[in-house]
């Protein structure tokens, strides 16, 4: 069937008959299902319709009239010999879970608001490495936000290693693969040691790194916690609280942007973007690149009354996640999401060393659907 996710084979015919418009279909357990003959013949599984090797369709739905096909049944299975000859045929259970009235399957998790004491999922290093560890990390951090992995090695790379397990890193200006540590000439605030309030990096590009992680070599140093919020979570108290205020950054596009000697990144968003429905999709919070701020005179005070609300509620202990990432732990999180900040540290106490690098969702949305069809 050109299909590489398993489908029920137990499911199988029990009628088939073939109209001007529709097939009408029936299954052994009573459900019934009508196809559209466009929609069948669309789907034709056959070498001529469907690459052998690419599974890719290669056949476009133009024939405006698609005449009515002989419909029979081959050992609980659809057959249909269309008028111009050709044959299609289909699995039953391939069909079954394409009824237009079915249910949408996925194996991928909803996502699910931080409430009051969230607790992130820890999945152990080794565990990382086997199926079901690796779901749960994937599962965790797609409905969470966030997730813990735990007792790794310290050794350089390793998150370079885990992260394409996944997929490739996805390289930005900081390099595909980024050390957190004070440094010379910094070029960005986590290259200091001084504290970083809550933000989400990147706010600047059009499309933000979706996944961060970063990988604890060392925390020596007095001070350095790790802080997280989840930005959702936050913007719909926002939302609650003083709509008016929600509104104003959810309507209002604002300019980021990064300059250094060779780059000038910049892109004008709102701090909360909602969908067409309203629901929130993506947090752009990030105070040390947002550019001068650019709105009609009437729309300031109001935008940063908006946002100074937005800034108190994250950062109130009620909705902070805190605690120090020990050496071999690594967290991930969802960066167009939860925002991540941490404590000053005073280097002269001891080393603190992050390596950290980003990964495309689509990449832990495919790994998931990899592993659940394995499963
Ligand atoms: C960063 C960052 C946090 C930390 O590198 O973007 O926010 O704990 N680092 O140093
Ligand atoms: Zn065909
Ligand atoms: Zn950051």
């Amino acid at each position: 069937m050109a299909e590489l996710a398993p489908w029920p084979a137990t499911s199988l015919l029990r009628e088939a008959s073939a109209g001007d418009e529709a097939v009408a279909l029936i299954w052994d357990d009573g459900e019934r299902a009508g196809f559209p003959l466009i929609w069948l013949r669309d789907h034709c599984p056959c070498l001529e319709c469907r690459h052998p090797q690419t599974r890719e369709r290669l056949t476009v739905p133009l024939e405006e009239a698609t005449l009515r096909p002989e419909a029979s049944l081959e050992a609980g299975h659809l057959r249909l010999a269309w008028a111009d000859g050709h044959v299609s045929q289909f699995a039953a259970g391939w069909l079954y879970q394409r009824r237009p009235e079915a249910p949408a399957q996925s194996p991928l998790p909803a996502r699910r608001v931080w409430r009051d004491a969230f607790t992130p999922v820890r999945v152990r290093h080794a565990d990382f490495f086997t199926p079901a560890g690796e779901s749960a990390w994937l599962e965790a951090l797609l409905r969470d936000g966030l997730v813990l992995l735990e007792g790794g090695p310290l050794v350089d790379e390793e998150v370079s290693r885990i992260a394409e397990c996944i997929g490739p890193q996805r390289p930005t200006n900081f390099g595909a693969r980024f050390d957190v540590r004070s440094k010379p000439n910094p070029n960005n605030a986590a290259y200091t040691a001084i504290g970083l309030a809550l933000h989400t990096d990147l706010p600047n590009w059009r499309q933000p790194p979706d996944i961060q992680l970063l990988y604890c070599l060392e925390n020596a140093a007095e001070g350095g916690e790790s802080l997280f919020a989840d930005g959702f979570q936050v913007a719909e108290a926002l939302r609650e609280q003083a709509p008016e205020d929600f509104r104003l950054l959810s309507e209002i596009a604002i300019d980021f942007r990064f300059q250094d000697e060779t780059q000038d990144i910049a892109t004008r968003a709102p701090v909360i973007e909602c969908d067409a429905n309203g629901r929130v999709v993506e947090i752009r919070f990030n105070n040390w690149i947002r550019d001068a701020l650019r709105l009609p005179a009437e729309q300031m005070a109001p935008w940063y009354r908006a946002y100074r609300h937005f800034w108190t509620l994250l950062h109130s202990p009620r909705y902070q996640l805190d605690f120090a990432l020990a050496p071999g732990e690594m967290v991930a999180f969802d960066n167009r999401r939860v925002l991540h900040g941490r404590r000053a540290f005073d280097p002269s106490t001891g080393a603190r060393h992050l390596q950290g690098t980003y990964l495309d969702r689509d990449m832990l949305e495919s790994r998931l659907r990899v592993l659940a069809r394995q499963a």
